[in-house]
């Protein structure tokens, strides 16, 4: 089964044609990082205008790249939700129309359970490829870890009568900012760029990260939900009214001067070793914390799998954590590769290939939800 993936949920305008929802066949991204970051973060107007200008070329061009034309598509698959409301609905609107016109199924597909599939899809291609020999089991835990969400699921994937099934129970959520987000703040008031959290991960590698010892986070009540505003807020005091605030404003009067994007190379040569320091003890405090937490959700559930996913999940130092805290118990950790743990269409279709296995079908009432829960 051919399906067509479209994700437009946030600031990528994205889609791809994935095969059984195991072979990509095609993953064309469309970033609007450049239209952003000079707001320091994604503005929702101009997100709706980037999208209407993208979805065209950016769904032909994923044709293409597949060598196939609209006609061989035997199924669609859009992000229904959550996300910025403009954004989604140019995906959602363009996917259904294009589903209507060919007379083809189609479904919407939660953007968490997205992230959650992308995993799953490229444990399965580097099962193939002969790159990996254990395989993702079920029930899983995941994390889905990215700009608008920090949330920990409990996952079950069914298989019957080859029809496939998957199911999600919340275990827990972030109570304020999302990882992704705090990242993202914590760049803008250092005068780092946009988006944060690739910034800040190539920064650390030159800072200490036990310089400033920010304490573990603490959580009343259910052990498995996050909250990362009173990280941030820390970091926000240990610069607010101290020559780290005079650096950052020196670096955002650089920046701006600048004629081509800076790289990390550059940046810190604009930064002080307190600055390095600083940024690699907030990403060290916000990467143990997802780890503990993460691996205490998969003991107390008893999974011997944690799947993680989303634009968070791209950070080296989370990945180093998983694999070293793994090693050491019975516990597989899988990541997408880069490209699949940041906002894509493949793991959009390959959601959707599982959903329309189990029957599911939408019909002309589909429609954008900005808030959008995942699971009970
Ligand atoms: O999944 P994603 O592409 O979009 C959302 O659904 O939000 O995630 C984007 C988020 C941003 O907050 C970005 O700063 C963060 O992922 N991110 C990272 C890294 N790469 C992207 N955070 C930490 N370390 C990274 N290497
Ligand atoms: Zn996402």
């Amino acid at each position: 089964m051919l399906v067509l993936g479209i994700e437009s949920s946030c600031d990528e305008t994205a889609a791809a044609v994935v095969a059984d929802g195991e072979r990509i066949l095609s993953n064309v991204v469309a970033s609007q990082v450049r239209t952003h970051e000079k707001y320091g973060g994604v503005v929702p107007e101009l997100a709706s205008r980037e999208h209407l200008r993208n979805i065209p070329w950016v769904v032909n061009q994923a044709l293409t790249q597949a060598g196939l034309h609209l006609g061989k598509i035997d199924a669609l698959a859009v992000t229904e939700g959550p996300g910025l409301i403009g954004s989604l609905l140019v995906g959602l609107v363009y996917g259904k129309a294009l589903a209507l016109a060919l007379g083809k199924p189609f479904v919407g597909v939660n953007h968490l359970q997205g992230h959650i599939c992308a995993v799953i899809l490229e444990s399965q291609i580097a099962r193939q490829a002969g790159l990996r020999a254990d395989e993702a089991q079920f029930p899983a835990v995941a994390l889905v870890v990215s700009g608008g969400h920090t949330s920990l699921y409990m996952v079950q994937h069914g298989s019957h009568d080859g029809s496939s099934s998957m199911s999600y129970q919340r275990l827990g959520q972030t109570r304020d900012d999302a990882a992704g987000e705090a990242f993202d703040k914590v760049a803008k008031l250092l005068g780092l760029g946009y988006p944060g959290g690739p910034i800040i991960d190539k920064l650390s590698r030159r800072g200490i990260p036990s310089a400033v010892d920010f304490g573990r986070i603490k959580m009343k009540g259910n052990p498995f939900d996050f909250s990362f505003s009173g990280l941030k807020t820390a970091v926000l005091y240990r610069v607010r009214g101290t020559p780290l605030a005079q650096e950052a404003e020196l670096r955002r009067v650089w920046r701006k001067g600048a004629a081509e994007r800076v790289t990390a190379e550059e940046l810190s040569g604009h930064c002080t070793q307190a600055t390095l320091d600083l940024v690699a003890s907030f990403q060290n405090a916000v990467v143990t914390d997802l780890v503990e937490r993460t691996i205490a959700a998969a003991e107390s559930v008893g999974v011997s799998t944690v799947l993680v996913s989303g634009g968070v999940a791209c950070n080296s130092l989370l990945r180093s954590q998983f694999a070293e805290v793994a090693r050491g118990r019975a516990l597989n950790v899988f990541f997408p590769s880069l490209e699949l743990s940041t906002d894509n269409a493949a793991m959009i279709a390959a959601a959707g290939y599982h959903l329309l296995q189990a029957g599911v079908r939408a019909d002309t009432s589909l429609t954008a939800h900005a808030s959008f829960p995942l699971g009970v």
